[in-house]
């Protein structure tokens, strides 16, 4: 099949009612979007994406008026009341009791809760008016690789498979949603750190957290969550922070990505700087996937990625060096 890509919404709509996949652009990274409530279209987004059924899904809507049908109303706690008011449409991911009636097992992977968001991109929020469903959308990358933030990603990734990519330009955040399910006391609790910070999060709830160890072993608390995730195919180690644990390298096949300054000794070709001279979290979450993808195309033996500081969005973008560098 040929992929298009353009700014036509008019037919990415038709494509969506007809239960085809398009890619979509979000303020974090690029969806593969599919009709939420067709169980044809559900496992497409499984097939394309090469991921196990294990891995429950987003719906993505376009008011927080539009949740009503997919969640229990009853069942809503205050908390996320709060963060939606905050934080949406935005960056935020909520799991929230699902209504079993209409949301298909395949979309939460038989799990209770259903994964809820309402992305704040101009092109997707119009597309999402004129839909009378929600878009199941998980990012547009194969399974455990890098995810997209420019259409470019998604055409080389998997084009030939979806009939077309609208068009939005770099996505701004750059790293995927922050997911937040809900505690027994209510409490927020984190279960993806994404592109709103924890301290974002306990700006609005104060009781907000991250996940306990026993939490995070709980099947329900992880679905198909694997060590490795948003892996280059070049093998990537950790050091830092600063030139700390940097192990000997070769710099001939050797390329890098840091937070403010290259590494002494490498050749700024196959160096990519995330946030040169300010070392800004936010600017260097913009940049990192289309860094990984311009540093995973060199053909080298080896990435080294400097750690971030584990604060404000440093805790995501740890989070997925970590995974890139678990596939080894
Ligand atoms: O920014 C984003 O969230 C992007 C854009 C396209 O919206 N989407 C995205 O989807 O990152 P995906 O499928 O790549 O990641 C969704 C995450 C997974 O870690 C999944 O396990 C978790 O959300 N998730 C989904 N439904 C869940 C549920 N019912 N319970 C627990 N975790 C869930
Ligand atoms: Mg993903």
């Amino acid at each position: 099949m040929d992929t298009l890509l353009g700014t036509d919404l008019d037919h990415a709509a038709a494509l969506l009612r007809a239960g085809e996949l398009v890619a979509i652009p979000t303020e974090t990274v690029y969806g593969l979007a599919g009709h939420g409530l067709r169980e044809d279209s559900l496992r497409r987004i499984f097939a394309v994406k090469g991921r196990p059924l294990s891995n429950p899904l987003i719906l993505h809507v376009a008011s927080a008026a539009h949740l009503s049908g997919y969640v229990r109303p009853d069942a809503v706690p205050a908390a996320a009341h709060a963060l939606l008011a905050a934080f949406s449409p935005g960056p935020l991911t909520l799991l929230l009791p699902r209504e079993p009636a209409v949301v298909p097992d395949t979309v939460t992977a038989g799990l209770p809760d259903v994964a809820v968001r309402i992305p704040a991109h101009p092109l997707v929020r119009e597309l999402l008016t004129r839909l009378d469903f929600p878009l199941a959308a998980p990012s547009a990358n194969p399974f455990g690789y890098i995810s997209p933030t420019l259409p470019g990603h998604v055409l080389r990734q998997l084009g030939g498979r979806i009939p077309y990519i609208l068009d939005g330009g770099p996505c701004q955040a750059g790293i995927e949603s922050t997911v937040v399910g809900f505690g027994p006391a209510g409490e927020p609790v984190v279960y993806r750190p994404g592109a709103i910070s924890l301290e974002q999060l306990r700006a609005v709830v104060p009781a907000a957290r991250l996940r306990t160890a026993a939490e995070k072993t709980q099947r329900s608390a992880s679905p198909g969550l694997l060590p490795y995730h948003y892996s280059p195919h070049t093998p990537l180690q950790l050091f830092g922070p600063g030139l700390a644990a940097l192990p000997a390298f070769d710099p001939a096949t050797t390329g890098a990505l840091t937070l403010h300054m290259p590494l002494p000794g490498l050749p700024l070709a196959r160096q990519v700087v995330l946030s040169p001279g300010r070392g800004d979290l936010a600017e260097a979450a913009h940049a990192l996937y289309a860094a990984l993808h311009r540093l995973d195309a060199l053909g080298l033996q080896l990435l080294l990625a400097e750690r971030l500081p584990n604060t404000g969005l440093g805790l995501a973008l740890n989070e997925r060096l970590e995974k890139a560098a678990a596939r080894g």
